[in-house]
């Protein structure tokens, strides 16, 4: 078994704020809910949602110099129970006063954290549901597992308006027992979060329990395979990053390390030093949204979807990493500070963990007439978290390489969403991953938002596809085929799917700097395996989803604009978001851009998914193309072997 050592964390310097950038500090968190408390009348059942850093204007943020005084707003959401009402407040921390208070009208905040309890314990209060248990031969409502899931919007006019969730219901066998082996088939409770009461039980008819357990935890598999030798990490002079605050410089990169409750990780104005000065590349970058569509159309299961960050806020599920565990090697764990119901801060240690890899081979050559060889190993950053939502896992993944490739991989674990079906039934919408446990096929779309400045704020995107060239004149032999730019000006014309049988990629470049070859200089999006989704467009989940339709769309900056599904995800009835960022066809042309990569994994359920998922992964890449005048990483000092050098 491992065996999980000591933790080292940044303890103490997270709370400096030393830059406008810098994630609101628990005390400013618990400055901002009581300066909003004390100067409006909140209601006595009040949530408080959010609580995050309102982001200065980009000029400030860019004209900020080291050690000038750095201001300091809140963003606050909260949720009135009683009214069922959202409100939205900017509070000044350095004047202490709202500077903005407004209700918005006709929106959910996400399902918090502490609903998710109280919905809970209200279901299994519920005589109709402990009914329904007892139909099902459950005696002990205690080893039940109440799930809420957003109800969505279906357009059902008995839930309008209301703050709804549907729960899902699985059964323990005992209190560490994997309860999503034994789904309650066929039972769920809609859930009114803001009267905390049961709207109503839908049962469909009892379905038995399936058989088997479904245990991965340590001491219930005892068995382990006695052949894994120890590998350590060690860097015996420490870490070649350093790390000031939030400020990270690595290798010739230089960065910020943000986080949100909703998004989780977030890293700002990345830039890479060049010729003695730091070129920026990205201002910021995040994921903006995501959701995991499934496709068993039967009893309630049409409803299940799941906006990871924007329904529960996934920043806030972060786990706290462990080192040896989640973590090796020589690592720097960021915490995160973040709100709770009551508007009071919790922190997660460990929420972000950074660290070096050595990442193969960078480069090589032999010359095969001399015998000379030169290699270089290739070493990456690597800035990631990871969060559990419900039953799931996801770990996210930011990788920074010498050559000046960024890389995305999100990494999905955790426990498949679990369905029974009856002894001896075949499902067509899903795969038997153990006996009469049925795993839905299912998706899962992220959304990244990438706020680029290539070299600079203003910034041009072009397609690049490779073409055929038809046979004739200019190919007699056939053999001709060439990569074809085409600019995307509009955001209409930027919204584009990807094409892997014509290498496609797309470039952002910035037309008022050019390389020492006289082109743009500019960084390619490379996207990765991806899919579109199967759902109608006239299904619910396309029109609150509606980024899915498309891997790429391109914005000008705008700072209200910072999500795929839009402000308020939760139960919206659809449109808002990229759909309707983008219909006015504004022009993205030679301008502040913002790209927007949808990224879809698709997931038929294996039975090696069963108990638990190994990771299965899926990502994107930024690359330098034309960016640099040539390799960038000449200048990387060959390795010695304990034999001598490795070039001869
Ligand atoms: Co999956």
């Amino acid at each position: 078994m491992a065996i999980c050592h000591g933790v080292r964390t940044d303890a103490g310097t997270a709370q400096f704020v030393k830059h406008p950038l810098d994630p609101l500090t628990a005390e400013e968190i618990a400055e901002a809910s009581s300066i909003l408390k004390s100067q409006r009348a909140l209601g006595p059942r009040v949530r408080f949602e959010t609580i995050v850093l309102k982001e200065p204007d980009k000029k400030d943020v860019l004209g900020f110099r080291n050690g000038a005084p750095v201001r300091r707003h809140a963003f606050l959401v909260v949720l009135d129970n009683d009214e069922e009402a959202t409100y939205e407040a900017t509070v000044c921390l350095d004047e202490g006063r709202v500077i903005d208070w407004k209700c918005i009208p006709g929106v959910q905040p996400r399902v918090m954290f502490e609903e998710f309890a109280e919905c809970e314990a209200a279901v299994k209060a519920d005589p109709r549901f402990r009914k329904a248990l007892e139909k099902r031969g459950i005696s002990d409502p205690d080893l039940v597992m109440v799930d809420p899931w957003s109800a969505g919007n279906f357009g059902f006019p008995d839930e309008e308006g209301r703050r709804l969730v549907i729960t899902r219901n699985f059964l323990r066998s005992s209190p560490t027992d994997n309860g999503y082996a034994r789904p309650i088939e066929g039972l769920s409770a809609l859930v009114d979060l803001n009267k905390m009461e049961i709207m109503r039980i839908d049962d469909y008819g009892v379905v038995p329990l399936p058989p088997e357990d479904g245990n991965y935890a340590a001491e219930f598999v005892g068995d382990f395979r006695q052949d894994l030798k120890p590998l350590e990490i060690t860097q015996p002079e420490g870490p070649s990053f350093i790390v000031d605050g939030h400020s990270v410089s690595w290798q010739k990169w230089h960065l910020r390390i943000g986080f949100t409750p909703r998004e989780g990780l977030v890293i700002h104005t990345v830039g890479y030093e060049d010729q003695g000065r730091i070129r920026p590349i990205l201002y910021r970058a995040a994921l903006s949204d995501m959701v995991v569509p499934y496709g068993e159309p039967g009893k309630d299961h049409y409803r299940k979807n799941a906006f990871d960050a924007g329904e529960y806020g996934i920043g806030s599920l972060t786990n706290p990493l462990t080192l040896g565990c989640d973590c090796l090697g020589e690592i720097y764990y960021f915490d995160a500070h973040l709100n709770d119901g009551h508007g009071e801060a919790f922190t997660i240690p460990n929420a972000v963990c950074m660290h070096e890899e050595d990442y193969g081979i960078l480069w090589k050559h032999t010359d095969f007439r001399t015998g000379k060889v030169e290699v270089r190993r290739s070493r990456r950053l690597v800035i990631s978290s990871i969060a559990t939502v419900g039953n799931y896992e996801y770990g996210f993944f930011w990788y920074f390489y010498q050559d000046g490739t960024i890389q995305m991989e999100v990494k999905l674990t955790g426990i498949i969403n679990t369905s029974a079906i009856a002894e001896g039934e075949t499902p067509k919408y899903g795969t038997i991953v153990a006996p009469q446990l049925n795993a839905h096929i299912h998706q899962h779309f992220f959304n990244f938002r990438l706020d680029m400045s290539v070299h600079g704020e203003s910034n041009t995107v072009h397609e690049v596809n490779t073409v055929a060239e038809p046979l004739g004149p200019d190919n007699p032999h056939g053999n001709a085929f060439y990569a074809e730019a085409t600019p995307l000006k509009t955001e209409l014309e930027a919204r584009r799917v990807i094409d892997p049988m014509s290498g496609r990629y797309w470039v952002v470049s910035n037309p008022s700097v050019k390389n020492v070859l006289g082109g743009h200089v500019g960084y390619k999006l490379m996207p990765g395996e991806n899919i579109l989704p199967f759902h109608h467009p006239s299904s619910s989940i396309m029109k609150r989803a509606g980024f899915m339709a498309k891997h790429l769309w391109v914005t000008p900056y705008a700072p209200e604009e910072m999500s795929a599904t839009g402000s308020y995800p939760n139960q919206h009835p659809g449109g808002a978001g990229l759909p309707e960022y983008t219909k006015g066809d504004r022009s993205v042309d030679n301008t502040d851009v913002v790209l927007w990569y949808t990224l879809g994994y698709h997931h038929v359920p294996r039975p090696e998914d069963w108990p638990i998922s190994p990771v299965a992964y899926c990502g994107f890449s930024l690359k330098p193309v034309g960016f640099f005048d040539t390799n960038p990483v000449l200048d990387v000092p060959p390795s010695m072997e304990s034999n001598g050098a490795c070039h001869t």
